[in-house]
């Protein structure tokens, strides 16, 4: 078999599919890849459940099915020297660590089962304040984050009670149950995560970057479950059995952090949008943490190595991005592909008054109001399938505005042009409506898979393994579209609103949005 410069395993595990893909170190090239959906269980109303397990399966198979690929290539897969892992952030799993088996359903960071733990957590605070934990950990206490639905497990699971108590019970986001199966599960594996992951579950000092006391004790979360923090690029461990034996595991990133290190956004101020099943706006912040004032979230960006600078990012947040997407296909069944909707929405040159909230679960950023619920409207007699696909894409970009107008007024420096990558990219309708509702250019690399190329930088360069430089000129191979905005302020959108109607008191209160 030919040999071939050194190669990077990314195993990018999202909310929607697992992903494996395969880089060449030396022109950031991706070789090949190998992808599986996975499938998402809705238990009860506002329930959003994975298993652990198929997850798990499905990271091993890709790995196989990569590798196999790769053979066809003619490419020896003895050339791949490390592997990173980004992931769906806050996703919580908890398991058993004598048998290994998963002592629930992970709870998916879209789950709304929380709202009256949140609500509880909320009314122990001195003013009733969900932002009172924000200096502490960044973010506001909310259902998306891990320790609220640790908590509930705890609360509600009599199996996590027994296994707490006798010590058998290990907390994990998607990243650690995956590195702790990697490396050995039952016979060894490394229980860690990374200061990204971290950062989202509200149990880590955003300052000093451990798991905090008095956040554990506000949710009273035993520390003993949790995993040990490390940066998000150094070795955790090496592969304990299949075709990647003895590879080091040795960057590991949130997926949406991941893009912005795939997008090399290295330098303070520059910012990426990444849309897949939901749509997260990151700006580089620099090494201080920035506290939102605008209902953004202050986050960890990256630690390249342990001892390297930590980079903060302000993060805009929107539950429901590609997801829309999906349920125009699953539960509709309008289109029978995600990429169909694209053709669809371009039988028509406007929406003609059709309007789409895909709050389905909640709205995020800037709002933070769980209760919200979808809403189409704007509906006649002539409303087609066209208009509500075509209403579902503006959907995604009026949201992202939303996020931009935050970031705009928490930065003080208005952004001229935006970063993008994730699935949703390859829609040029899409790319152009974001590009016009924004008013600024929307620039997308040639290379898409920004996030799996994020975690295989950090694998790649990690101390041990040093077969990348994270020098931003090495990349320069990455070409870009640019879409310019076509329209005025004044122009065909300048009626355009976002309305969002409260469940609770339907048709009560309305949220507007005028451009
Ligand atoms: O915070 C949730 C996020 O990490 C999920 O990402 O790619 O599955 O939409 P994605």
């Amino acid at each position: 078999m030919a040999s071939h410069e050194s190669l990077v395993a990314a195993i990018d595990q999202g909310t929607s599919s697992t992903r494996v893909l395969i880089f060449s170190s030396k022109s950031v090239e991706l070789i090949t890849y190998h992808q599986l959906e996975i499938q998402q269980l809705y238990p009860k109303e506002g329930w959003v459940e994975e298993d652990p397990n198929e997850i798990l399966q499905s990271v091993k198979t890709c790995l196989e099915k990569a590798v196999d690929n790769l053979r066809a290539l003619n490419i020896d897969p003895a050339n791949i020297k490390s592997v990173g892992i980004t992931n769906q952030r806050e996703t919580t799993v908890v398991w058993d660590k004598v048998t290994g088996k998963p002592l629930h359903n992970a709870i998916v960071w879209l789950d709304l089962r929380t709202a009256s733990t949140v609500e509880q957590l909320i009314n122990k605070t001195p003013q009733n304040d969900k932002d009172f934990l924000r200096p502490q950990c960044g973010l506001p206490i909310t259902t998306y984050f891990s320790a609220v639905k640790l908590r509930w497990l705890m609360d509600n699971c009599e199996e996590v009670q027994q296994a707490i108590q006798d010590e058998r019970c290990l907390f994990g986001t998607i990243d650690t149950w995956l590195l702790w199966n990697l490396t050995g599960g039952i016979d060894g594996g490394k229980h860690i995560t990374d200061v990204t992951n971290a950062s989202r579950t509200m149990l880590m000092s955003i300052n000093s970057l451990h798991w905090d006391d008095y956040l554990c004790r506000f949710f009273e979360i035993p520390k003993a479950i949790l995993p040990e923090i490390r940066s998000s690029s150094e070795i955790y461990g090496r592969v304990k059995d299949g075709l990647l034996t003895g590879v080091p595991v040795s960057g590991i990133l949130g997926d949406q952090q991941a893009a912005l290190v795939g997008q090399l956004c290295f330098s303070p101020g520059q910012a990426k949008n990444t849309y897949g099943t939901g749509c997260f706006l990151l700006m580089n912040t620099g090494t201080m943490p920035v506290e939102s004032k605008c209902g953004l979230l202050t986050t960890v960006g990256y630690q390249l190595g342990k001892d390297k600078p930590v980079m903060y990012a302000l993060e805009g947040a929107i539950a429901i991005a590609g997801a829309s997407v999906r349920w125009l296909r699953d539960n509709l069944g309008i289109i029978k592909s995600s990429e169909e909707i694209e053709t669809l929405a371009l039988q028509v040159d406007s929406t003609h008054g059709c309007y789409f909230v895909p709050a389905f679960s909640g709205l995020f950023c800037p709002y933070w109001q769980s209760d919200a619920r979808g809403t189409i409207c704007g509906l006649t007699q002539f409303t087609n399938k066209q208009h509500i696909a075509r209403a579902t894409l503006e959907a995604v970009c009026f949201q992202t505005r939303e996020l931009l107008e935050a970031m705009n007024k928490d930065s003080g420096i208005p952004l001229c042009s935006i970063q993008v990558d994730g699935g949703m990219t390859a829609n040029n309708l899409l790319m152009q409506l974001q590009a016009d509702l924004m008013g600024i250019e929307v620039v997308r690399p040639s290379m898409t898979e920004t996030t799996a190329l994020g975690a295989a930088l950090a694998a790649g360069a990690a101390e041990g393994v040093n077969i990348w430089t994270l020098d931003p000129k090495d990349m320069s191979t990455i070409t870009t579209d640019i879409f310019s905005p076509s329209i005025g302020v004044q122009g065909h959108y300048s009626l355009s609103f976002v309305m969002c109607i409260d469940s609770e008191i339907l048709g009560s209160r309305t949220f507007m949005l005028q451009f």
